[in-house]
């Protein structure tokens, strides 16, 4: 994209952009070079398709050059323009909080069928980071509350700014807690979930480098017992939980589904597992 005499379209710029991103090992190279062009024209993404033909100047080149540049370098795109999407909803995201990913969806589809025909849910998340569960979940059920944690100060700031932009400020409450010491709420709660830290040593070890330079890694590694939030939240099922609740799981994929049962087991008898769009085992459903 260096051609000075050149006139760049935006196809021109999709075309080459898609290679040279390819060529530099970077996933999803198309959905990538559209969000890039998306962020610097301002446009939805029909427009791209409308405005193929459409010259760019060079400021905008140059703009689109400076940020290939840095998803090449490793930066994820969400933390360079700040934001992502999920479950539809809009999020702010920035590097003290791990990046929402859509395989979560899955569970969070599953429980707004559950509850679809209920009120007033109320409900607890451990470890919200960005806010991105509970707040999908207060915002999409009917007239409900809760409280989400976090260790992390810098994460509840973002989450408290998502549950505002999001509009279920009123709604939900959140709290710098240690839910591996100190958490000990004065209610309990019909739903509790939580993404924990899940990802062992070696498989820490193995992601890919942009997630490990850039993503908080007490968000993903939870030390050398990778099932310890999963021992200590089902421990906590009768001071956290009501009598006819139910307990949800995010678990790193069907390698894990086995240890985290076992640990249900043990004080549920109603357990469902939910598959994510990889087939991998996603979510495990603990009903009391
Ligand atoms: C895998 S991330 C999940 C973030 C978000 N819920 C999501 O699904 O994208 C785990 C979160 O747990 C938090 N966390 C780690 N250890 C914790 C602890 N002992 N007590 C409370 N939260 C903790 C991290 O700060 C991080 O935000």
């Amino acid at each position: 994209m260096s051609d000075k005499e050149k006139t760049w379209r935006v196809i021109d710029v999709l075309n080459w952009a898609k290679d040279y991103l390819q060529e530099k090992g970077i996933e999803s190279p198309q959905v990538v070079i559209e969000w890039i062009i998306r962020e610097v024209l301002d446009w939805n993404r029909m427009e791209i398709y409308l405005n193929h033909e459409r010259p760019l100047g060079n400021q905008e080149l140059a703009q689109i050059r400076s940020y290939l540049k840095r998803r090449v370098q490793g930066e994820p795109l969400e933390y360079i323009f700040g934001y992502t999407e999920f479950m539809g909803l809009e999020f702010k995201v920035n590097q003290d909080v791990l990046i929402p990913r859509h395989e979560t969806e899955v569970i969070i589809e599953k429980l707004l069928r559950i509850y679809s025909d209920s009120d007033n849910i109320n409900v607890l998340d451990i470890g919200c980071g960005s806010g991105n569960i509970i707040i999908s979940l207060v915002k999409l059920m009917e007239n409900a509350s809760g409280i989400g944690i976090d260790k992390s100060s810098k994460a509840l700031e973002v989450a408290r700014q998502n549950s505002r932009t999001n509009g279920t400020g009123e709604q939900i409450t959140f709290l710098q807690k240690d839910i591996l010491k100190d958490y000990a709420p004065e209610s309990k709660f019909d739903l509790v979930i939580s993404n924990p830290p899940y990802i062992s040593k070696e498989k820490y070890q193995e992601l890919p480098q942009h997630i490990k330079e850039h993503e908080p890694k007490q968000a993903l590694y939870p030390g050398e017992d990778t099932l310890k939030y999963f021992r200590r939240i089902v421990d906590l099922k009768d001071k956290i939980l009501q009598k006819e609740g139910l307990l949800a799981f995010e678990i790193g994929g069907t390698y894990q589904e086995k240890s985290v049962v076992e640990i249900v087991k043990e004080k549920f008898d109603e357990i469902e597992i939910i598959q994510d769009y990889l087939d991998e085992s996603r979510g495990i459903l603990a009903f009391s």
